[in-house]
């Protein structure tokens, strides 16, 4: 186990808790329209026709020359608009079906943020946030396999499978991706390396040309170098180099960063 692993789990790795014990349903290609407000177009400057003179003269006035239409302006901001995006991401929040959203026990917590009642993984909760400012369909990552119910257990099984490279089976195929101009791409962190699932998704998914960005959300690693993997395996993708990394403890409030960083890119 390398220094960088080791120091991670001992990070993250706080107290025994349980899984998701399934994410059957989950969803897999899901529309989502916009609710980003859309600036309605300025309405055209109403000529105002001048008083008439008070003077007495009668002297007609010359006729004015009309004005040259001015030409309408460029818009120099870089924007996506038009472009067609999807949200892929996977998320394993550690809740069950019987989680109480009012009472999640801390390692719930950790991977969970509650939306009006609702228990999403934080991976879900950021790639809804997205979703709903692109416009962007999204896809949920998921895979066929079972894993432990409790904490240790799910961490075991994750090393076990990262140290013998699984690739798990995807649950879902993946969409028609020629549709997309780019694609966000969210995953956690885990043993300080991509999900296994990921690495599925990452070398099934026909991603050549689409400018990619990533988000995580990790237990203290960062995004642990996973952006450089990507960046290798998606080698014909344009991976951005702004992707938005964010701690499990700060994910219920990066909210409005997450609508900058998502602004900021030009949607
Ligand atoms: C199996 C497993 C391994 C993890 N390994 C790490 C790790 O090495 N470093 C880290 O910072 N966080 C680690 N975490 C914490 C997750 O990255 C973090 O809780 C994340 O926010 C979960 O997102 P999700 O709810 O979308 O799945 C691990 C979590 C699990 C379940």
């Amino acid at each position: 186990m390398s220094k960088k692993t080791f120091l991670s789990r001992r990070r993250f790795v706080k107290t025994a808790g349980v899984f998701c014990a399934s994410l059957a349903g989950a969803g897999a290609l899901s529309a989502c329209a916009s609710e980003a407000a859309v600036e309605p177009a300025p309405e055209p400057e109403t000529q105002v026709d001048p008083e008439p003179a008070s003077s007495p003269e009668t002297e007609p006035e010359p006729e004015a020359t009309p004005e040259p239409e001015a030409a309408p302006e460029t818009d120099s901001e870089p924007t996506t608009a038009g472009e067609s995006v999807l949200v892929a991401y996977f998320s394993y929040p550690e809740t069950t079906a019987s989680s109480d959203p009012n009472n999640l026990t801390e390692e719930e917590e950790n991977s969970a943020v509650v939306v009006d009642g609702q228990i999403k993984g934080n991976n879900e909760f950021m790639a809804d946030i997205i979703a709903r400012e692109t416009g962007a369909d999204t896809f949920r990552i998921l895979t066929t396999r079972s894993y432990p119910t409790d904490h240790e257990g799910l961490i075991a099984q994750a090393q076990d499978e990262i140290n013998a490279g699984d690739r798990p089976d995807l649950a879902e195929p993946i969409p028609d991706l020629s549709q997309y101009d780019t694609v966000f791409i969210g995953y956690p962190i885990w043993w300080a390396e991509l999900p296994p699932i990921m690495h599925s998704f990452l070398e099934q998914a026909d991603l050549a040309g689409k400018q990619i960005y990533l988000f995580n959300s990790h237990g203290g690693s960062g995004n642990a170098g996973t952006k450089e993997e990507i960046q290798g395996i998606l080698s014909d993708a344009t991976v951005s180099d702004d992707n938005f990394v964010v701690s499990r403890d700060s994910v219920a409030n990066c909210e409005q960063d997450l609508v900058d960083w998502v602004h900021g890119l030009g949607f």
